[in-house]
């Protein structure tokens, strides 16, 4: 399935009508037939013609005999190589994504944003399913994580500075470098990872930060306390020790479990 986006609308294209059709009722149950176009066609054909902000790509990958390969090179993907693939739906936009299988030679996919003048922004996230990976999506121009950053600010995950006389200032995006854009990079999988192991209910509590350390800070703050409630929890540990005793009819293993239970807080409460 190839799909382009104009603004909010989509343009979703499939070969064959039968994952045109489930694709269609698919979406009439989730309520957004609306905004979407499905035509039943030979994209390589249709690609040319159209026009669009994003295009995604999903290609086959050949059968499940990828898995079998080590190392999958985009010569095997369908129904024509991932260079010819991707120059193709660059008629349309810069700004592609493709989904590819897990064991697809990174270089390459990196040697695609290369086919364009500048080279394209890319970005390869690793897809998992219950902690199994299961493909890769890569990410070309404005659909790159700093690719986006370069359109708006707001998205800002953390701030790039600069030294002036009168202290640091934000950089301009158009002045990042490679530096810069890797730490955004890495802040926004920060900030991924953890907004990931939320679940619903504290993560709404938790939405108004959108920074990797605001939202860590204020992680640790919900369920370590503040500095007067880890005063008050250390001084409460120490009590507890210097108590442990023995206590009678007590089975030796069930004081060191004790023991250890108690060296294991104090411990995660930082107490040397
Ligand atoms: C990996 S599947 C992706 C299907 C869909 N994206 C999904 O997730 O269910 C690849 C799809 O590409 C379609 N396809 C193959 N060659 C095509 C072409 N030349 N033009 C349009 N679609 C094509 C196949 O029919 C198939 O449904």
């Amino acid at each position: 399935m190839f799909i382009i986006c104009r603004g909010y609308h989509v343009i979703a294209i499939d070969i064959d009508p039968k994952k045109v059709e489930m694709a269609s009722n698919n979406s009439k149950i989730y309520g957004v037939d609306s905004y979407i176009d499905f035509i039943v066609g030979d994209f390589l054909q249709l690609a040319p013609s159209l026009k669009g902000n994003v295009a995604f790509l999903s290609p086959p990958w050949g059968g499940p005999s990828y898995k079998t390969t080590e190392n999958f090179t985009l010569d095997l993907l369908k129904p024509v190589d991932g260079y010819t693939l991707f120059q193709v739906a660059q008629t349309i936009t810069p700004n592609i994504m493709m989904f590819l299988p897990r064991n697809v030679d990174v270089c390459q996919v990196e040697q695609l944003s290369w086919l364009s003048s500048p080279p394209l922004n890319v970005e390869i996230e690793e897809n998992y399913v219950r902690g199994f990976l299961k493909g890769v999506t890569a990410y070309f121009g404005k659909t790159a994580y700093w690719g986006v950053a370069q359109e708006t600010s707001s998205v800002h995950i953390c701030e790039p500075t600069t030294s002036t006389p009168d202290g640091d200032v934000p950089k301009r995006v158009a002045d990042y470098d490679e530096t810069d854009r890797r730490m955004l990079n890495e802040d926004n999988r920060a900030f991924d990872v953890l907004t990931v192991c939320l679940s619903r209910e504290i993560a709404l509590t938790l939405r108004d930060y959108t920074t990797t350390k605001g939202l860590w800070d204020a992680l640790v703050n919900k369920f370590e306390g503040n500095l007067e409630m880890k005063k008050s929890k250390k001084g409460m540990l120490k009590g507890e020790f210097n108590m442990l005793n023995y206590v009678q009819g007590e089975s030796i293993a069930s004081l060191i479990q004790r023991f250890e239970t108690l060296i294991t807080k104090i411990e995660s409460a930082g107490i040397g």
